[in-house]
């Protein structure tokens, strides 16, 4: 017979990790509130972790900008993001209670709005019962954080008063620089102000339920993880396409484009993910580590004008819409080079990858909005069956499916049903949707919880943001070089010159 269990509030056991914690006492300022991240992403998301029950009684948000508004027109603004924006259903008790600890505190970056938002906070403290803890949102482009983070500094808003278990944090947003050397920079202007462990990084990538499920999947299961290596994997593709264009976001985009916005942070952080060994604990340390480790091993393949790829979208037929090329969206350079492709083959130089190419590839306006990353398997080292027999056997493969259509599928050839012996390619799936009734939280739910919660995993290093920006550098600096990007129609799957970057190994991209 078990011992009884000593009785456990079946609600909230502090022991139980699969019960989400709550956040304890703690406000957030947000800067940069009016651009469309805090519109359509975080306010969105606080609500939602209100309504979830995961904020705090006291939890407080404050806007911070040059706008005149009132408390009740920020709440107006807030509201208006929320009902447009959140998944979860809206409530008006639960948005009362919200609304009662919303703030707005007009002010510039460089003048003395700071001081007055110093002094609002520690009256909020008192108010609200925030106990001093404060966690800064930086929704703003990188060339505010200096400015941001210095102007902190003088008011004292940094730190928490001396003796006291109180805490800052800040939350930054990506780019995070232009290069390594920018990162670097920017690194230490940060964390001149801020100490590493107080500093979170967003990647959102991190933040969803099927990249964190790269690590069940690989670690919690027996059957992968033997065959996770270069002994059977014959190349890994790892895919973020979009539909969408640029839409207003040309500002933006021009002078960045697709590698700078998506390689060096999410592709990068998949393909650590899937590459690294096992950590010792999921500690954030420990996983760093690893993540570091396998960062630190990856590097592109030469020569770049084949290993590489990249275009821009041109005019075309995005399903049955006719779409404009990116040279006639408004606001974009007509000369511009950025890519709006990008693709790479990188290596990962250890015992678990030899050999094994790492192809990576982003895109806006390609054929349909998908992320996933697919492990093809070698060839069966003998096949028993005839060549008519296996005429529609592939090869093998892993594909997680990261989104939209979230799972996992593996391929595999089985015998055709009738008299004669033929193989052909057969999928395996396992969809999200049919499994769990449980819903994935948006990401920025979970990584914002987290940084309330100082649960730092989910958010990358500086010194993982300087291994990417290596990895990156030379591909870049090669295309600073090598003229305007290839153009490909809108609604295809980029430039030609991508398919001949996996045909020189005799490999195709996977049509997702
Ligand atoms: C952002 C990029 O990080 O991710 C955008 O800056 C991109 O260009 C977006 O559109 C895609 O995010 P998601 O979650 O829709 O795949």
């Amino acid at each position: 017979m078990t011992a009884p269990r000593p009785w456990v509030n079946p609600l909230r056991d502090a022991n139980d990790k699969r019960l989400p914690r709550i956040a304890g006492p703690s406000g957030m300022v947000i800067f940069g509130v009016t651009g469309d991240l805090a519109y359509k992403k975080l306010l969105p998301a606080i609500y939602d972790l209100a309504n979830r029950g995961l904020l705090p009684a006291g939890f407080t948000l404050v806007g911070f900008g040059r706008r005149q508004w009132s408390k009740q027109d920020f709440c107006d603004y807030v509201r208006g993001a929320v009902e447009k924006g959140a998944r979860t259903t809206f409530s008006e008790n639960v948005w009362t209670h919200l609304a009662e600890g919303i703030e707005f505190v007009t002010g510039s970056f460089d003048d003395a709005g700071f001081d007055l938002l110093r002094d609002r906070l520690a009256e909020l403290d008192v108010a609200r019962g925030t106990g001093s803890n404060w966690a800064y949102y930086l929704s703003v482009p990188p060339d505010f954080f200096s400015t941001i983070c210095h102007q902190m500094q003088r008011v004292g808003m940094a730190t928490p008063a001396e003796g006291t278990d109180a805490w800052r944090r800040v939350i930054i947003e990506k780019p995070f620089g232009h290069d390594q050397e920018s990162a670097r920079k920017l690194n230490a202007i940060v964390n001149a102000v801020f100490p590493e462990s107080s500093v979170f990084r967003i990647d959102h990538y991190l933040g969803k339920e099927t990249v964190q499920n790269i690590l069940a999947l690989r670690f919690a299961n027996q059957i992968f993880e033997p065959m996770w290596n270069a002994h059977y994997i014959d190349h890994v593709q790892i895919t973020m396409a979009e539909d969408i264009g640029l839409g207003g976001r040309a500002g933006y985009y021009d002078g960045i484009g697709a590698a700078r916005d998506v390689i060096q942070n999410h592709l990068l952080q998949l393909l650590a993910l899937v590459a690294m060994e096992e950590p010792s604990s999921f500690e954030p340390a420990a996983l760093q580590a690893e993540k570091i480790k396998v960062l630190r091993a990856t590097k592109p393949e030469y020569p770049l004008n084949k290993t590489t790829a990249r275009g821009q979208y041109a005019a075309g037929w995005q399903g049955s819409e006719y779409v404009q090329g990116l040279r006639e969206e408004e606001g974009f350079d007509p000369h511009s080079s950025t890519e709006t492709y990008a693709a790479c083959t990188l290596s990962v130089n250890s015992r678990r990858w030899a050999g094994v190419p790492f192809y990576l590839r982003t895109g806006k306006r390609l054929g349909r909005r998908v992320t996933e990353i697919a492990l093809v398997f070698k060839h069966a080292p003998y096949q028993p069956f005839g060549e008519g027999q296996t005429e529609a056997l592939g090869q093998n493969a892993v594909v997680i499916r990261v989104q939209p259509d979230e799972g996992v599928t593996m391929r595999f050839g089985s015998k055709v049903p009738g008299s004669t012996m033929e193989v052909r390619d057969v999928n395996m799936d396992f969809a999200y949707a049919e499994a769990f009734t449980e819903e994935s939280p948006e990401a920025y739910e979970r990584l914002i919880l987290d940084a309330l919660l100082d649960e730092s995993s989910l958010f990358p290093t500086n010194a993982e943001v300087e291994l990417s920006w290596s990895i990156l550098d030379p591909i870049l600096n090669y295309w600073a070089e090598a003229g305007q990007p290839e153009e490909y129609p809108a609604g295809t799957w980029g430039p030609r010159s991508a398919d001949r970057m996996l045909a020189r190994r005799g490999h195709a991209w996977r049509r997702p």
